[in-house]
């Protein structure tokens, strides 16, 4: 009776093209077909499943929550990085899904990425709130309050359901492996623009290292592909903004560089060219 009631709720076949490689026994990934009887409503993630109940059961992913909160399901779907979980194989509207690992992740098996990495850099930019008196986090003497609008400041990027779809789509990712990334950056702006943390200066070694904020060319890929509207690339620059202001306001209080001695020995490098003379 199940299957009969399964059977009449098909409403298409879709090839699940998916990425199968073993590290240990395999010389290289390779794409393996399998057919997949669609149900309306049926997410990415149940196909996966519907596949190791029916096809194959050597089929390996991380999945848990199956509604878009825990952030482990998210792949490599049909030449974007989506959650598997939160796309309906019939809104995709294809006949053929080509399913790998997220890119710029090495791999464990099949689709399942290696986080250590990732959850690493997350730590180096200490991901709770910092208060200077250290006794204070372990025992309060009162609430640490916090208004509306400062809640406001930072709500937005605490939604980061650490789910690496950003560092996937990231360029810079692509290219400087020790690049902190868009996950670690926006969570230290997450903390640093909380009001009840006081731990920005010890943020900002990792921060405003050269493989930091400098190094985000603010392609925006990494806003465009979050599924919960975190906009990374945004808390990047708010960060490069606030490291602005605050050298801009050391050197408002320090002598201007042209008043020292060392400036006023300063010489133009003879070996310049002269700019070319203005032409209108
Ligand atoms: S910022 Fe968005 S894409 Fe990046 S880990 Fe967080 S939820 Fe995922
Ligand atoms: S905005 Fe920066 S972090 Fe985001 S994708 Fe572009 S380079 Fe990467
Ligand atoms: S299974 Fe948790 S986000 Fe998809």
């Amino acid at each position: 009776m199940e299957n009969s009631k399964q059977t009449k709720e098909t409403v298409n076949n879709v090839i699940f093209e998916v990425l199968r490689y073993n590290p240990e026994t395999d010389k290289k990934p390779r794409l393996e077909e399998y057919t997949v009887k669609v149900t309306k409503g049926m997410t990415v993630l149940d196909g996966l499943n519907w596949i190791k109940e029916n096809l194959d059961n050597t089929l390996a992913w991380r999945s848990s929550c199956r509604m878009g909160v825990c952030g482990s399901c998210a792949m490599f779907i049909n030449g974007r990085a989506r959650l598997a979980c939160n796309n309906q194989i019939m809104h995709i509207n294809t006949k053929k899904l080509v399913i790998k690992p997220l890119p710029n992740f090495a791999i464990i098996r099949d689709l399942v990425p290696d986080f250590e990495d990732f959850f690493e850099k997350h730590r180096t930019i200490k991901p709770f709130l910092i208060r200077k008196k250290a006794e204070e986090l372990d025992n309060p003497g009162n609430e640490f309050f916090q208004s509306p609008e400062e809640l406001a400041n930072y709500i937005q990027f605490a939604y980061c359901i650490k789910c690496g779809i950003c560092l996937a789509a990231c360029p810079t990712c692509a290219t400087d492996d020790r690049f902190t990334g868009p996950m670690a950056l926006t969570q230290g702006w997450r903390y640093v623009s909380d009001s009840r943390d006081e731990g920005a200066e010890e943020r900002e070694q990792e921060l405003f290292s050269r493989h930091g904020v400098w190094r985000c060319h603010f392609a925006g890929a990494c806003s465009d592909a979050c599924p919960k509207g975190v906009d990374p690339a945004m808390a990047i620059q708010l960060l490069k903004r606030d490291m602005f202001f605050k050298q801009y306001e050391k050197r408002k209080k320090s002598p201007a560089r042209r008043e020292t001695e060392e400036s006023k020995e300063w010489k133009p490098n003879p070996d310049i060219p002269k700019p070319p003379d203005p032409t209108v």
